[in-house]
């Protein structure tokens, strides 16, 4: 958990000052730069180019009950989804202001698609209505990244900066001032003085060998929150994705929940469909059952595949709803509406991560997080589909309004003493003649996740993983890093570690979470949530 800098040398390091700042520039980040962007000076950093985040990446959807009697049936599908984990208060401001947000969008012209002279719907895993609206066919997150960064862009309060690494936070004992970023382009450190900082970094998918996330999803603002002593809740529930691209040398790309949403089957590679034989809504049960049948048919046949056939849809629906997926498949030479998809599950989305009350708080003072890093008990133990960007509107606009309100109230704390908490005491750094070979550690870690912290788990192989983790943990975490990478690679070794802490101590199975030695649920016991922070971890 450590880095290179100490308190002394960041008395040297060139600074600014500004009140808000956001890390991250998914739908959260964004959300939240606009709501704190009323009345407060707000610079939003991002690691990467703004386009690099899950959001741009994200093709199914936002749900949200516009043309539902109420958005009743939207929380009872999400709560059923969760598998008893999820907080009911959190769920009703999810689906009742998410409407509200998405009728702003509406209002503000983002193009989500229409039919019949009205928005058009789909339906995807686990929704008992027709309720996910799109944009551009499978482009959703980038239509609606699009709309949200022009008018973050076009905000005078708003100021932009990419390729900024955020290291870590400034704080005193149980308060942010501010962050330490370094410039990517130029390599050199940054200290953002601030009255508040809004983690909005996103997901942490590079943890796997097979993931949907992008390269950016590292799982920088989970660990970087826990060193700032922030509480970190559900590190347990990882959310597998059942269908994603399985082609030797093609990345793991998402083929959407959406193409089972308008009729698609999932097939045994002999051509025979399986998941009527799993659950009565057979593909279009909740995602983690439909993981786990693929895993368990993929055993069943001796394969490492299913296939995904859209061979009996019409092309042009095909065509009109899917043109990026099409043209992707084309490119591996897969034509989808002639050819059935290989695929397989992967890594997707964390449903735990920093713990937040309703208005997106975290236990440090001045410290807000919203969108996947963050955890508001939204999701339980398993997130109902298409329910993250709309996670990602409602809150990041709840933290970027508490954030600038709470600001103008302790204005004066910009100009507090800054401390920061080193990583490691000069002493214990490890100083070596041979640089330490990034690539490999990950590989092993990656693997390692995948085997042991995957969607079937159990006791030995989590105790296995834990161990191993803190083995590699005494070396790379107390190894001194200049470049961004080298801090990545420390955050992805703290979030596996969490992870398999979280998984090992909850014995039992729900939702994403499966142990084979623990296959029942055990509402006596675990009806509640495992919590990890600096002191307890
Ligand atoms: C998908 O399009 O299947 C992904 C949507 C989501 O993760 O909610």
């Amino acid at each position: 958990m450590e880095s290179y800098l100490t308190s002394t040398n960041l008395q040297t390091v060139p600074s600014l000052t500004t009140d808000i700042v956001i890390i991250g520039s998914g739908v959260a980040g964004l959300s939240a730069a606009l709501a704190a962007a009323k009345s407060s000076q707000v610079l939003l950093i991002t690691k990467n180019e703004f386009s690099d985040c899950a959001t741009f990446q994200a093709q199914g959807g936002i749900a949200a009950a516009l043309e539902e009697a109420s958005y009743e049936a939207h929380l009872e599908d999400t709560l059923r989804a969760g598998a008893g984990l999820c907080n009911q208060e959190m769920v009703r401001i999810l689906v009742s202001e998410g409407v509200e947000r998405v009728r702003e969008l509406v209002k503000a012209k983002v193009p989500f698609d229409r039919q019949d002279g009205g928005l058009a719907f789909t339906i995807e895993g686990g929704h008992s209505a027709r309720r996910v609206l799109h944009a551009e066919g499978d482009a959703t997150g980038q239509t609606l990244h699009r709309s949200l960064l022009q008018m973050a862009k076009d905000d005078e309060n708003i100021n932009l900066l990419e390729h900024h690494f955020a290291i870590d936070l400034l704080h005193s004992r149980q308060a942010v001032f501010g962050i330490i970023c370094l410039d990517t382009k130029y390599n050199r450190l940054l200290r953002i003085n601030c009255g508040a900082v809004i983690m909005a970094s996103g997901g942490l998918g590079q943890v796997y060998q097979e993931t949907t996330n992008p390269e950016v999803a590292t799982g920088d603002g989970y660990a970087i929150c826990l060193r700032a002593g922030a509480v970190l809740e559900d590190m347990e529930f990882i959310q597998f994705h059942p269908t994603t691209l399985y082609l030797a040398g093609a990345p793991r790309f998402l083929i959407s929940e959406a193409v089972r949403g308008e009729g698609a089957y999932l097939l045994t590679t002999e051509g025979k469909r399986f998941m009527p034989s799993f659950h009565e809504l057979a593909e279009l049960a909740p995602r983690d059952i439909v993981s786990k049948a693929i895993i368990r048919t993929m055993e069943a046949t001796s394969t490492n595949y299913v296939l995904l056939d859209l061979r009996h849809l019409s092309a042009d629906l095909v065509e009109e709803r899917f043109p990026n997926i099409r043209a992707f498949c084309s490119d591996y030479g897969i034509d989808i509406t002639h050819d059935a998809i290989p695929v397989r599950p992967a890594c997707h989305y964390m449903m735990g991560g920093v713990k937040t009350d309703s208005l997106g708080r975290t236990n440090v003072e001045n410290l807000y997080a919203c969108g996947e890093v963050a955890c508001s008990e939204v999701h339980g133990a398993n997130r109902l589909a298409s329910n993250s960007l709309l996670e990602g509107l409602v809150f990041g606009h709840r933290a970027g309004e508490h954030a600038r309100e709470n600001i103008s109230r302790n204005s004066t704390s910009i100009n507090a003493a800054i401390k920061f908490t080193t990583r490691t005491e000069p002493s214990q750094q490890i100083k070596r003649n041979l640089p330490l070979d990034i690539d490999d550690v990950l590989h092993s870690l990656r693997s390692l996740a995948w085997r042991e912290l995957g969607i079937f788990r159990t006791g030995e192989q989590l105790i296995h993983a834990e161990n191993t983790i803190n083995f590699w943990s005494r070396y790379v975490l107390r190894e001194v890093f200049t470049a961004a990478s080298g801090f990545e690679a420390q955050n992805i070794m703290t979030v596996a570690k969490m992870i398999s802490r979280a998984a090992l101590l909850r014995t039992e199975s729900r939702g994403a979470h499966q142990r084979l030695d623990y296959p029942e649920t055990d509402d006596d016991h675990w009806q509640k949530h495992i919590q990890l922070s600096r002191e307890n971890f």
